[in-house]
């Protein structure tokens, strides 16, 4: 029996996101991340490179990109994947010369993308020449990092500052001889935090971006920046409860997150930012920031352009309602609105989190790019998301990922990034036509033989399609600019309407196993709807017109976008 569920007038949000005049490059922009080791290998050494990125612009302006968002391309020993950094202002030999990358700047901005560069202001590499100087205390180094002699117990012997524990699990101090103290390491051992207390720091950095804003990026991804400062008083944080002292979740950060420091440096960046503004140009700041709504909220307010809303990735799973979603996006846009800060963002993955597809499976991935395609502001797309690119599993032996690394052969799988990381999968020659050597960095997934960017670019019915058509969809002004309402019809059907003047577009999204029908007429003014996008399961529904919104049905698992232009 078909069950007809009727609107629950359940109106979620109405009319946020008003259009807005003088909108700004970056408030409408499809972002995409490209993380170079694994994009493409112009040299077959088995890495990416930057002139095998120039040589796939034309993939970026296919798939309707404004702008990418490069991970780390500068100097680096790779304990982190490039995020242990030996020299702010160069560039590391696997990925290429300066020159190399003065030549991507130019080739990105004739294409008419955006280049944006990952600021990592947190820490250096422990490789750094700052760290080696500081660690001999040679000037103006010596406070360069975050040193502290340690305590003193009463037998002489000398212990840790506290119980601050690394992201990456166990104590976040490591003792130096050279230096008879322990310096603080929020990440790895090998990736010493900057000591923003100093004001020789502050300033080296200020400089730092300022020599690739005169390179001519279009603006920064701020790497892990609730980590920036810590409580110089060097307290015990409070316990949780949970018993392992190696656990990140040991303890309760207080200390040495989200301190209001932090956010008076990225005011200070921002005015950087600003002195490159002209009357037709904008640099941005985006923030990386896992932390709690209203922190995350609080860098707008200090003058980023906006803080990565990361709640599609920590706020659902495969479990997740139509409600849980819609919940999601509410709750987002409530707090844009409510500090008036206007764009919003939606990120569905990066190279720290399992692969979309992976995480919900093949159907729930689609919708969840669709949303990311549809709802206002700035869709956000990890290199490889767009054809569906699942985790790669990788032996212990082949590991990278220090996260992977810490938690030892037992703990790896479950730890590990690496598996959201391996090469882009371009076609089915040698290494998926990521490069012409046969051993790769990480190993390339065995499934590229089907699933790469070449044959979904042959199949109607592929991830890229879908991602294709669905980003097409972006030039339309309901969605670049219009209002945005969102409805849950039933318990599993959600709606999203995005409307400006006549011109309605509704995406309508169902989590359930089973078909839904559901009835549109109350939310339709126009006299027919015309199905411009369905997923797999509905696709026989694409091109059909509707003229009666009181019975519409949706397949099990399946979306479909309908285009509406009242009379
Ligand atoms: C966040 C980056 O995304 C991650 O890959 C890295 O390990 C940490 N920051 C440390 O830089």
């Amino acid at each position: 029996m078909k069950v007809v569920i009727t609107l629950c007038a359940i109106l979620l949000l109405s009319s946020l996101g008003h259009s807005k005049p003088n909108v700004k490059w970056w408030q409408e922009m499809s972002l995409y991340q490209i993380y170079p080791r694994s994009f493409k290998d112009s040299n077959g050494d088995g890495e990416g490179d930057l002139n095998g990125i120039r040589s796939k612009l034309n993939h970026l302006t296919e798939s309707s990109v404004d702008a990418f968002w490069l991970s780390p391309i500068y100097p680096s020993p790779m304990v982190d994947s490039g995020y242990d950094i030996s020299d702010f202002v160069s560039i590391d030999k696997t990925f290429g010369t300066m020159k190399d990358f003065e030549d991507l700047v130019k080739a990105a901005h004739d294409a008419r993308l955006k280049i944006i560069l990952d600021f990592v202001p947190n820490h250096s590499s422990d490789q750094h020449e700052w760290f080696q100087k500081s660690l001999k205390s040679i000037e103006p180094y010596t406070d360069y990092y975050v040193w502290h002699k340690g305590n003193v117990l009463p037998n002489g012997t000398v212990t840790k500052p506290n119980n601050w524990v690394s992201v990456f699990g166990k104590s976040a101090w490591t003792w130096r001889e050279e230096r008879q103290a322990y310096y603080l390491h929020q990440f790895a051992v090998e990736q010493p935090d900057l000591n923003y207390e100093n004001e020789n720091v502050v300033s080296e950095m200020k400089d730092v971006l300022r020599f690739w804003l005169d390179k001519g990026v279009d603006g920064f991804r701020v790497d892990a920046i609730p980590h920036l400062c810590e409580d110089v008083r060097f307290l015990d944080e409070p316990l949780t409860g949970n018993p392992n002292p190696d656990d990140y979740g040991y303890t309760e950060k207080i200390y040495t997150k989200d301190q209001l420091r932090t956010y008076e440096m990225v005011r200070e960046w921002r005015k950087v930012l600003d002195e490159y503004v002209t009357s037709v140009d904008e640099r941005i700041l985006m923030m990386e920031a896992y932390t709690n709504m209203t922190m995350t909220m609080k860098y707008y307010e200090y003058g980023a352009h906006f803080p990565f809303n990361f709640g599609l990735i920590t706020e659902t799973d495969r479990d997740s309602t139509a409600a849980d979603f819609g919940r999601v996006i509410i709750t987002w846009m409530l707090n844009i609105w409510l500090i008036n800060a206007g764009t919003a963002n939606w990120v569905a993955g990066n190279h720290d989190n399992s692969r979309l597809v992976t995480r919900y499976g093949q159907e729930r991935a689609q919708m969840i790019t669709i949303m990311t395609l549809v709802l206002p502001g700035v869709s956000v797309t990890y290199n490889g998301e767009e054809i569906g690119m699942e985790d790669t599993w990788i032996s212990w032996e082949d590991t990278k990922d220090p996260q992977g690394c810490n938690a030892g052969k037992e703990g790896y799988e479950k730890a590990s990034r690496d598996p959201a990381r391996t090469p882009f999968q371009w076609d089915n020659t040698t290494s998926a036509g990521f490069s012409t050597n046969p051993k790769t960095w990480l190993p390339v997934n065995k499934n590229y033989v089907t699933l790469n960017l070449a044959a979904q670019k042959q199949q109607d019915n592929s991830y890229y399609a879908l991602y294709k058509r669905v980003s097409e969809i972006r030039m339309f002004a309901a969605v670049k600019r219009g209002t945005l309402k969102t409805h849950l019809l039933g318990n599993n059907v959600l709606v999203l309407v995005r409307n400006i003047d006549k011109y309605s577009v509704y995406a309508v999204m169902n989590f359930a196993n089973e078909e839904e029908t559901f009835d549109l007429s109350t939310l339709v003014q126009a006299p027919q709807l015309n199905v411009y996008y369905a997923t797999t399961n509905a696709r026989n529904l694409i091109g059909m017109i509707f003229k009666d919104f009181r019975a519409l049905k949706v397949p099990a698992s399946a979306a479909v976008i309908y285009l509406a232009t009242a009379m």
